[in-house]
């Protein structure tokens, strides 16, 4: 039966014309760089998500193949269910960002087609099952862009950037959630100053998330702070059980129509990171390092084990850069350069740097992120900026005038074709 046919991406081999070689895909000789293969192109193309659909283009059968040429170049075959419609753009750009982050890729080639009526009836058809008999493995959004805010280690003022991004985001009228995965080292409610412990939904097995209106935007936060009571208790707190939490949230939270979903990571450890790279794939990372060396590598270390669970690193973010005094004296205290070798060595951009400034702490301290108060600090115009460059390189998904479209023309499809298959 044609709707449960299994739309195996197709790998073509190098394009005629070019000297096809006997394993185009281990072109390790050829330079220093290895190249990726295409299961490992098809692994991160798993994170782009259909948002219209819900389901992740490698399933929905619209990843039709790639091809990883010696130079680096790779060719990825796209199939659109509507040709035109406006999410091309943002899968275009999820495509490009995602392979372009794989070591090794010089340049990403996409050949648009259009999926035929029957890859069309199959594509809905997925999509439905997934939504039907799957229940979806979270309760996160599909139309929700998922940044983890990830470093090496603790101290680095990680937390601090995620409550102060959310912060600015809602500030400019989103919806932003701010999920504290930090299980042990919890620190999002003071931050935010959210206090509360989390609601049921009645008749549901689901929780509220605490919300915090932030001018005409909403802050939606869920964090371990809000389950125990003390945070010795959380401290007792092991491994197991701190993954088991992070999928609680994903899964348990009822969380509204999301814009981002900003992640505060637990430092270092690859297996929370992975357990969300499984239940969300279309997240995305951003390294916070401060300015010195040995802070860099271990937070290289945390974007390598991000990259192997084919999570995108978006961008590298550097706290504690010098302190600037009044008189404009700069002080290095952390060193400095950190931020940008990372960046460098990652190949991504330094999204910017935020400064030692003591309105960081003290807005902690008041539950008022400094981008909050008065907000005229160096810091928090550094983290004004930063913010410009999320909503630049993880830029929101606007659906409108794109549902309607492809549902009719999917649901027509699926119905001619039921009449054709009996
Ligand atoms: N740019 C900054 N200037 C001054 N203090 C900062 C800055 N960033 C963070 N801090 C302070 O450093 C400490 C650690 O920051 P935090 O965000 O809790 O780090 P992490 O979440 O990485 O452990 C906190 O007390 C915080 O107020
Ligand atoms: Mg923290």
């Amino acid at each position: 039966m044609v709707l449960v046919s299994n739309p195996t991406p197709v790998v073509s081999s190098p394009t005629p014309g070019q000297t096809p070689t006997s394993q185009p895909l281990e072109a390790s000789t050829q330079g220093p760089t290895s190249l990726p293969g295409v299961e490992d192109v098809m692994g991160v193309l798993r994170g782009v998500i259909d948002p219209e659909l819900g389901s992740d283009i490698v399933e929905l059968g619209m990843a039709r193949g790639a091809v990883v040429q010696p130079d680096g170049l790779v060719e990825v075959n796209v199939a659109l269910t509507t040709s035109g419609c406006p999410l091309r753009a943002q899968i275009q750009r999820d495509v490009r960002a995602r392979v372009g982050n794989l070591p090794g890729v010089t340049k990403v080639k996409i050949h648009w087609s259009e999926l035929t009526q029957e890859q069309k009836a199959t594509a809905m058809a997925k999509a439905r099952f997934n939504v039907s008999q799957n229940a979806p493995d979270t309760t996160v959004p599909t139309t929700t862009k998922v940044v983890m805010v990830a470093s090496g280690k603790g101290g680095v003022g990680k937390s601090s950037i995620t409550v102060n991004l959310a912060a600015e985001l809602a500030q400019r009228k989103m919806r932003v959630g701010v999920m504290d995965a930090d299980i042990w080292g919890y620190s999002v409610p003071r931050m935010l100053g959210v206090e509360g412990r989390l609601a049921g939904v009645e008749g549901e097995k689901k929780i509220v998330p605490n919300e915090k209106q932030v001018g005409a935007g909403v802050l939606e936060v869920v964090s371990m702070g809000f389950l125990v009571d003390k945070e010795e208790t959380a401290l007792m707190w092991r491994g197991l059980i701190l993954n088991r939490a992070v999928k609680h949230f994903l899964e348990d939270v009822r969380w509204g129509q999301l814009d981002y979903l900003l992640i505060d990571m637990p430092p270092g450890t690859g297996d929370v990171q992975m357990g969300i790279a499984k239940m969300l794939p279309q997240a995305e990372m951003v390294v916070v390092t401060t300015p010195a060396r040995s802070a860099q590598k271990v937070a290289a270390r945390v974007a390598s084990m991000g990259r192997s669970n084919y999570l995108r690193i978006a961008g590298v973010i550097e706290n504690m850069s010098e302190f600037v005094d009044p008189q404009g004296n700069s002080y290095p205290i952390f060193g400095s350069g950190g931020g940008k070798e990372l960046a460098e060595e990652l190949g991504v951009s330094l999204w910017g740097q935020v400064p030692i400034d003591g309105s960081v702490a003290t807005g902690g301290d008041e539950g008022t992120p400094t981008v909050l108060g008065q907000g005229s600090g160096p810091a928090a115009q550094a983290l004004r900026q930063i913010a410009d460059r999320l909503l630049e390189e993880i830029p929101k998904i606007d659906m409108a005038g794109c549902t309607a479209r492809i549902f009719e023309a999917a649901n027509e499809a699926l119905a001619n074709l039921e009449i054709t298959a009996s």
